[in-house]
């Protein structure tokens, strides 16, 4: 996720485009960078950092020009970095890109066989060289990227200029947000509207396949498979800046939970073939052969990344029966592990920063693991310390309370789960095809869970003022419990606890009262049967019972009136899903509450200290 803006018209567009990016510095915050056209001359300035740095950096240059691109990057391929940071150019054409270009390797590597020279690790630079190379055959801006996106798999939203054509700039969109703002004699392109709040309420959302040629006299949209010139509606945006931020939504978190199908899908992208069957290993090196050697794995993280790690281990064990062994970072940093050979440590964070998963890693690493770290944040210090990195690219999480890190952790471990079984033979073509096939529909199945947050409202507007709370789960569903649990008291205060369902008589069932709130998940499951009778031991104790169960469950809902449905998915796969109203019930819960949502009291975003 990163955030794109461009403007032409009679301003100066230097304030406008550092003004764009500031708004749009929640979609991304390691590099920045600006291309300007000044005497038909093309001119790009970048730097890693924040856009304060950038504006620090130009302020000196008192630039002019009245079209420009900006960008403002969270790394997805390449470290941040001056040569990495967008705007990117080949010959005379500049490009700003957010989305992630699934084949750039194949065509980056055809494209340097035909001379071209790279200088950033981005997929977006192929894209300048695509379109440079239709244009040197003659064709103009407009169908030179009409070719050159032809030959692109992925997601894009991208801007374009030509020092040849220096009064236009292209906007296309596939998969990746772009709006179109229209103003008195200018126009701009943005990844999110707040960039442009300040100079026009009038808007266009591009929709995919469409491309908006933006010159001084206005803007038109055509369709770049069919040709076709687009008709497009202009709306009125009626957000103030700060709500449109968060595009829309009162929260941060919100807009992360809301986020989910969008991260998910990005984190399955360009991960596996379905027609081979094959897992996509290259960008965490680690070979099948590496893969069919392994004899245990290590899965250490903290918080929630740790409860990523928990449901991991049963993916793990039960797809490629290998054993795992689940740690808390700082626990595992002190208690002298036991690392045999040819074992793999996969570390799980969000931030890359946790200094406890980091002296753990660092650890492992000494006593002769591989580390393959899964880590949200392109050129953090874990990925750049581990052997191998799987990228989860979710985009930037700021609420503390993280929702879409956990999910892409899952769907991550979901497909290494996968990779590893396969390399171990213990599954066979057809059942990978469906496990692959199952996964492609998360991202709708997911969108389908979030449709429960009404009902949802009303649960927490019933609960919001109880005391404590119990989560509890079994299976691959009891580190949900865990994780519905942690989310309820991080944000909202409550005193909750999560539990394995089997263990509630062993000494839990002691706080079964008839004040107790207790959630059960119950997915249909191999475990299925065996919640149902732990729900029943909390209804006759006298406990609240609030089930979520899957879609069409009419046994489940016999236990209690409180219910949720979830679309069905497969053992696997049910976490993720069942996270989904265990985030929203936290989040609504600690609003009722009116407590702060975004930035709950004595927590940080990421946990750099011991
Ligand atoms: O960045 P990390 O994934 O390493 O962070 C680990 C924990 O600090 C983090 O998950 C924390 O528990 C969250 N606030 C939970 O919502």
């Amino acid at each position: 996720m990163c955030g794109i803006i461009g403007y032409i018209g009679s301003r100066n567009a230097i304030p406008v485009l550092i003004n764009g990016l500031k708004r749009l510095e929640y979609r991304g915050y390691d590099s920045a960078g600006i291309s300007f056209l000044k005497d038909d001359k093309i001119g790009v300035r970048r730097c890693a950092g924040k856009i304060k740095e950038l504006e620090i950096f130009i302020r000196k240059e008192k630039l002019k020009s009245n079209i420009g691109l900006g960008h403002t990057r969270w790394a997805t391929h390449g470290k941040p970095s001056e040569e990495n940071a967008h705007p990117h150019r080949a010959g005379g054409i500049v490009v700003v890109h957010n989305g992630i270009i699934e084949n750039y390797i194949e065509l980056k590597e055809g494209l340097k066989k035909k001379g071209h020279v790279f200088t950033s690790e981005t997929d977006t630079e192929v894209i300048c060289h695509l379109i440079l190379s239709y244009s040197k055959k003659g064709h103009g801006l407009e169908q030179a990227t009409k070719e050159a996106l032809k030959l692109v798999k992925g997601a894009y939203a991208i801007g374009v200029i030509n020092e040849a054509e220096p009064d236009k700039i292209l906007a296309v969109k596939k998969d990746s947000p772009l709006v179109i703002g229209l103003g008195d004699g200018e126009y701009f392109i943005a990844s999110d509207m707040p960039a442009f709040l300040k100079y026009t309420r009038d808007a266009m959302i591009l929709e995919n396949g469409e491309m908006a040629t933006l010159t001084h006299k206005g803007v038109s949209v055509s369709d770049i498979y069919s040709n076709r010139p687009v008709k497009k509606k202009v709306m009125k945006i009626t957000w103030s800046p700060a709500m449109a931020e968060k595009g829309g939504y009162k929260h941060f978190m919100l807009k992360e939970i809301y986020e989910q199908p969008r991260a998910i899908a990005d984190t399955i992208r360009g991960r596996f073939s379905l027609e081979k069957g094959e897992v996509n290993l290259k960008e965490f090196s680690l070979k099948q052969s590496d893969l069919k050697k392994l004899k245990k794995v290590f899965l250490v993280a903290c918080g929630t990344s740790w409860h990523a790690a928990l449901v991991g281990k049963y993916m793990i064990e039960d797809m490629a029966r290998v054993p795992c062994e689940v740690d808390i970072a700082s626990e595992f940093r002190y208690r002298r592990p036991l690392i045999p050979g040819n074992c793999l440590m996969i570390v799980l964070t969000q931030s890359g920063e946790t200094a406890d998963t980091l002296a753990a890693q660092k650890e492992a690493k000494r006593l002769g693991a591989r580390v393959l770290t899964i880590c949200n944040v392109v050129g953090s210090t874990s990925s750049r310390e581990a052997d191998g990195v799987f990228y989860t690219h979710s985009g930037p999480e700021i609420g503390v309370a993280s929702t879409k890190a956990f999910t892409t952790q899952l769907t991550a471990l979901y497909i290494l789960s996968v990779a590893l079984a396969k390399a171990k033979g213990q599954l066979r073509a057809a059942e990978i095809t469906a496990l692959f096939n199952e996964l492609l529909q998360l991202p709708e199945k997911v969108e389908k869970a979030l449709k429960c947050d009404d009902s949802i409202l009303k649960i927490a507007k019933k609960f919001y003022r109880v005391r404590d709370f119990l989560y509890l789960g079994r299976g691959i569903n009891f580190p949900i419990a865990l994780e519905g649990a942690l989310k309820l008291k991080e944000i909202s205060y409550i005193h909750a606890e999560g539990y394995p369902a089997g263990e509630m008589k062993h000494g839990p069932i002691a706080l079964i009262d008839n004040d107790m709130p207790v959630l059960a998940l119950a997915p249909d499951d191999r475990v299925l049967e065996k919640i149902l009778s732990n729900m029943e031991e909390v209804k006759s104790r006298g406990g609240k019972l609030i089930a979520v169960a899957t879609e069409g469950n009419t046994r489940v809902h016999a236990h209690t009136s409180h219910m949720l449905f979830m679309p069905e998915t497969n053992y696997y796969l049910s976490p993720v899903i069942f996270s989904i109203p265990l985030h929203l019930l936290a989040y609504h819960m600690a609003v009722l509450r009116k407590c702060n949502v975004d930035q709950p009291r004595n927590l940080a975003k990421s946990v750099t200290v011991e």
